[in-house]
């Protein structure tokens, strides 16, 4: 197949996918399959920290895993939204282990920063929900010249992981979960252009490759830290203020809207991967989609990329990242 064409099959059969698998008519759909039992479960005592947690299906998980009685440290950008979304669920779950901290993602040295002062502080952290998430309709840089989205999407992720995978591994069974999107399927892990300097700057499919490589990073995690369970997925299309208000897909939301699940229903698989024992029992490093293990590619897409190329996108993350390091 030519490029056109690759691009045109891969474009036409993500958007299949997605009005067959996104919708939330297809949660409701999957639903009838879940284990109610999975989530019947007590989190007294587990600590958890969620990015993005004040707002959309980051403040569901936030909420529906303090209802079962967990710590939740809510990691977020905009002090006053995050302290509203506190009171809110400290109300209805009535759990007053909520604790808020501010942090933009975009701001890379913060973000080690941050992970290093709270490596310090707590004892404990057995699960990070790496949920905080956002789509640039033009390109912008942030302080230390790194593209935004890529500074939020992806080193942000990157640093917040790698700061706390030594907290985590001496915690009790614990977990990484990473919101990606059905939107890295039409994208293969490019590597060079990594800050968008080449091209035209389509929001949207920069947005796409980010979280193609989360999914990326989570796989190269789960080899190297065997003793963490790490999980990637796709909530499906979700009424949010990211879709909603995201200027890079107004027609999306527009023509949409009475198909996109509820904030509680993109959430459902973020929480059974942070609190379901059968969760655990699959290979970390997998992908999920409505609390199934699904693959990470369309089929015939020529999105896979070679583990020697995987392991050169870590090892290029790994030394960006270090620049920016605190000594
Ligand atoms: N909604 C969908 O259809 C859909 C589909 C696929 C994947 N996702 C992913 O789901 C995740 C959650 O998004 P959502 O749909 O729940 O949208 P949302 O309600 O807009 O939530 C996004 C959250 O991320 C926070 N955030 C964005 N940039 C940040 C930064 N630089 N530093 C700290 N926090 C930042 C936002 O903070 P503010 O409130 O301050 O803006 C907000 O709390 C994202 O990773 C998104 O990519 C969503």
């Amino acid at each position: 197949m030519g490029n056109t064409t690759m691009s045109l099959y891969r474009n036409s059969a993500w958007f299949l996918k997605g009005m067959t698998e996104f919708t939330r008519s297809a949660f409701l759909s999957a639903a009838k399959h879940f284990v109610e039992k999975d989530l019947e479960v007590s989190m007294a005592g587990r600590v958890f920290m969620i990015t993005g947690a004040n707002s959309g299906i980051g403040r569901a998980t936030a909420m529906a895993i303090a209802k079962r009685g967990g710590t939740v440290h809510m990691v977020c950008r905009n002090k006053d939204k995050a302290e509203e979304a506190r009171a809110d669920i400290v109300k209805e779950s009535g759990n007053k282990e909520i604790y808020v901290h501010i942090l933009d993602l975009s701001e890379t040295r913060k973000v080690w920063e941050f992970a290093e002062a709270f490596k310090r502080k707590y004892k404990a952290l057995n699960l990070l929900i790496n949920n905080a998430g956002c789509i640039m309709s033009e390109r912008d840089v942030n302080a230390e010249g790194l593209e935004k989205s890529f500074a939020s999407n992806v080193m942000g992720v990157y640093i917040l992981t790698r700061g706390l995978i030594p907290l985590l591994e001496k915690s009790a069974e614990p977990r990484v979960i990473t919101v990606s999107s059905g939107g890295m399927l039409v994208q293969k892990l490019r590597t060079g252009n990594l800050q968008t300097e080449i091209g035209r700057y389509d929001g949207t499919m920069v947005y796409a490759q980010h979280k193609r490589q989360q999914v990326v990073m989570t796989e190269q995690w789960a080899q190297t830290h065997s003793n963490i369970h790490f999980s990637v997925m796709h909530p499906g299309w979700v009424d949010t203020p990211v879709v909603a208000v995201a200027n890079a897909m107004p027609d999306f939301h527009q023509s949409m809207k009475d198909s996109l699940r509820t904030p509680e229903q993109g959430a459902d698989t973020v929480v059974w991967l942070a609190i379901s024992e059968a969760a655990a029992t699959k290979p970390s490093g997998s992908f999920f989609q409505d609390r199934r293990m699904v693959s990470a590619h369309l089929p015939l897409a020529w999105t896979h990329s070679s583990q020697l190329e995987q392991q050169k996108f870590m090892s290029v993350m790994e030394d960006l990242a270090k620049t920016f390091q605190p000594h």
